[in-house]
């Protein structure tokens, strides 16, 4: 063969295998590799690594897309004009305080807080709302990065009165409080502390906003590469089991963030806690408070819940036989009194308050025995000049049966029956 020949060949030959690469990669854009092992987002102290609920999405579609609606994926997020529920036209957009004044200013896509002091000439540079904490049921806070450190901005957000207030517990004059692993671990699925739960310097690029699926069920990226290496196999490999575990194990999953402060740091650091894992082993509340009228409603549902009569006498109740934790059920009461009836239906212990008066509420049990009952733990001043203080009201999980002094001792009124 001449050499000519040959030479035109070789080259016809590798242009077509080029060619035939380009068809494949255009019909595949992504490339199978990373497909099969997704971006990790970020990495557990454990070693194990977070790709996010994205990943799921492609098969488990259903829990995915009620999960988006959900207040736990929503509670945390980068701060931008949809998340941020607080005004900033003016005049709604003050925050005065006995010795400062903060004003909110929006510029484009940036939003900011003033600071004006009463007392002094200097002013401070203004803050960015670069984070936002709830997804606004009750109310938001914001918090704001200097370099990489994380602090709380003094403005939160106020829902029912729909304004600006003083963030619960800081004083009349400006603070900066600075946000460490012990404040966002309840609002976020993961955060990367430089310093391991001491001081509020952050990886950046390994905070993981909203509580998200790998927060409940672990980091995730082995699952989802196996899944994916294998699209026909009906089992699944690297996911913990929820329902194999005991009754003491699911309860932590939601007691990690449902039981208190748990400032008492054992082992680990905030975020160490895995699902599975003994929950008090690794934290416990300071003051182990001796009756349930001394537990708070706020943030407490697991104290609570666990000294009720309805928990004490079974085996098997935890918080999932009220709650579907993928789904945003608020104020779907129907479902919840069925939850009630599938243990307090005719045959076993039922109300012995008369049917008509249940009926007349619509049957609405949690109404009478799951009120709504007012947070001491966090009080709020809406204005700070006649010093009105208004607290929050959580719907307790202590079930019990509400006597007169109960009411009086929270300063609100029976429910009415007619
Ligand atoms: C490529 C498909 C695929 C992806 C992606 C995927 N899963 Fe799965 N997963 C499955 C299959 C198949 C099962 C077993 C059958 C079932 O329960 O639906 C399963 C089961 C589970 C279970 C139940 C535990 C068990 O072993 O039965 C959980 C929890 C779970 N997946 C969570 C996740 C999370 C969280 C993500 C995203 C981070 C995810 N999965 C991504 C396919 C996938
Ligand atoms: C131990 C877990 C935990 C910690 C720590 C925690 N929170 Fe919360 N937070 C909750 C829970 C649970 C709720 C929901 C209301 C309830 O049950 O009391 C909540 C509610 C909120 C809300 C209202 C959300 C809404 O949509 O109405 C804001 C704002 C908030 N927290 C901000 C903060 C800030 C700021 C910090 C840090 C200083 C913090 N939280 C620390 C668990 C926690
Ligand atoms: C707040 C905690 C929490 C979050 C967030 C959460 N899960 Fe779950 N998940 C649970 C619990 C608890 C169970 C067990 C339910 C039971 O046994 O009744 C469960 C069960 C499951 C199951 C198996 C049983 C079923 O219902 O099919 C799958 C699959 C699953 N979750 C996927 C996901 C995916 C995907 C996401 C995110 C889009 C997610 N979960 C977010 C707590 C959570
Ligand atoms: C990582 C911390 C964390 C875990 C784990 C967690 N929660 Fe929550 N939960 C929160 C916070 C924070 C809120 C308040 C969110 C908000 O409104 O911003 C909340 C809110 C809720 C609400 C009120 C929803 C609403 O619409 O107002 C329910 C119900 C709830 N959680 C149940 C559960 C159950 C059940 C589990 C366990 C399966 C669980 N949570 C696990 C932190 C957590
Ligand atoms: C016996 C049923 C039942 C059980 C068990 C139960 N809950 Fe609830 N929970 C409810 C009802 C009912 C509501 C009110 C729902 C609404 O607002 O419409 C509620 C509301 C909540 C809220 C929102 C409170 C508020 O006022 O914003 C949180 C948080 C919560 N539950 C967490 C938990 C946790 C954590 C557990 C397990 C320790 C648990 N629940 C177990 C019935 C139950
Ligand atoms: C898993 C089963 C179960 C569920 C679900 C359940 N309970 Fe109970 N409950 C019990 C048992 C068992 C007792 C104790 C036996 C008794 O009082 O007869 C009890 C006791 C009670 C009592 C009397 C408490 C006391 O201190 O005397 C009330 C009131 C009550 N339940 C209301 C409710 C309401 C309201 C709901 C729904 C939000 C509910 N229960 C859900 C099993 C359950
Ligand atoms: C109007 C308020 C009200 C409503 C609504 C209500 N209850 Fe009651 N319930 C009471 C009162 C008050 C008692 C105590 C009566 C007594 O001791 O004479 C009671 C007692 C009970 C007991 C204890 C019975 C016993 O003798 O030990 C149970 C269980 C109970 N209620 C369950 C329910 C369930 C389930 C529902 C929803 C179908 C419900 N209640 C709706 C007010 C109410």
């Amino acid at each position: 063969m001449p050499k000519k020949t040959y030479l035109i060949k070789c080259t016809a030959f590798l242009a077509a295998l080029v060619l035939l690469g380009l068809i494949y990669y255009c019909k595949n854009p992504k490339v199978a590799s990373e497909y099969h092992s997704p971006k990790v987002l970020a990495t557990h102290y454990n070693g194990e690594n977070y790709v996010g609920s994205e990943t799921c999405m492609e098969c488990h579609a259903n829990i995915y897309s009620d999960h988006l609606k959900t207040a736990h994926y929503n509670t945390s997020a980068v701060a931008n004009e949809k998340k941020i529920l607080g005004n900033f036209e003016p005049p709604a957009n003050v925050l005065d305080l006995e010795y400062v004044k903060f004003t909110m200013e929006h510029q484009v896509d940036s939003f900011f807080q003033h600071t004006e002091y009463k007392n002094r000439l200097n002013t401070n540079r203004p803050s960015s709302f670069d984070v936002v904490i709830g997804s606004g049921v009750r109310g938001q806070s914001y918090l704001t990065w200097q370099g990489d450190k994380l602090f709380q901005l003094q403005s939160s957000y106020h829902k029912p009165a729909d304004s600006w207030v003083n963030s619960p517990g800081y004083p009349t004059y400006a603070i900066e409080r600075p946000v460490r692993d012990g404040c966002i671990r309840c609002h976020v699925t993961f955060a990367k502390n430089k310093n391991i739960g001491e001081g509020n310097q952050y990886d950046k690029d390994q905070i993981i906003y909203g509580i998200d699926c790998e927060r409940c069920h672990r980091p995730a990226a082995k699952h989802v590469s196996y899944q994916r290496k294998k699209p026909k196999a009906e089992q699944s490999k690297f996911m913990l089991k929820i329902d194999s575990l005991s009754r003491q194990k699911r309860l932590d999953i939601c007691a990690q963030c449902h039981s208190g402060a748990r400032n008492n740091q054992l082992k680990g650091n905030p975020f160490s806690f895995l699902t599975g894992e003994n929950l008090d082993e690794y934290s416990q509340n300071i003051s182990i408070v001796g009756s349930s009228d001394q537990l708070d409603v706020h943030g407490n549902q697991y104290g609570l819940l666990t000294n009720s009569e309805c928990f004490k006498q079974t085996a098997t109740m935890d918080c999932t036989t009220c709650h579907d934790p993928h789904k945003n059920q608020k104020g779907n009461t129907s479902y919840f009194n069925q939850k009630c009836m599938a243990c307090h239906s005719a045959d076993k212990t039922t109300c012995s308050v008369e049917t008509f008066q249940t009926k007349s509420m619509d049957d609405n049990c949690i109404a009478c025995h799951m009120p709504e009952m007012r947070s001491k733990s966090i009080m709020i001043k809406l204005n700070q000049k006649d010093s009105i203080e208004s607290s929050f009201k959580i719907r307790t999980h202590l079930i019990k049966i509400y006597t007169e002094k109960d009411w009086s001792n929270d300063g609100s009124n029976a429910p009415e029956v007619q």
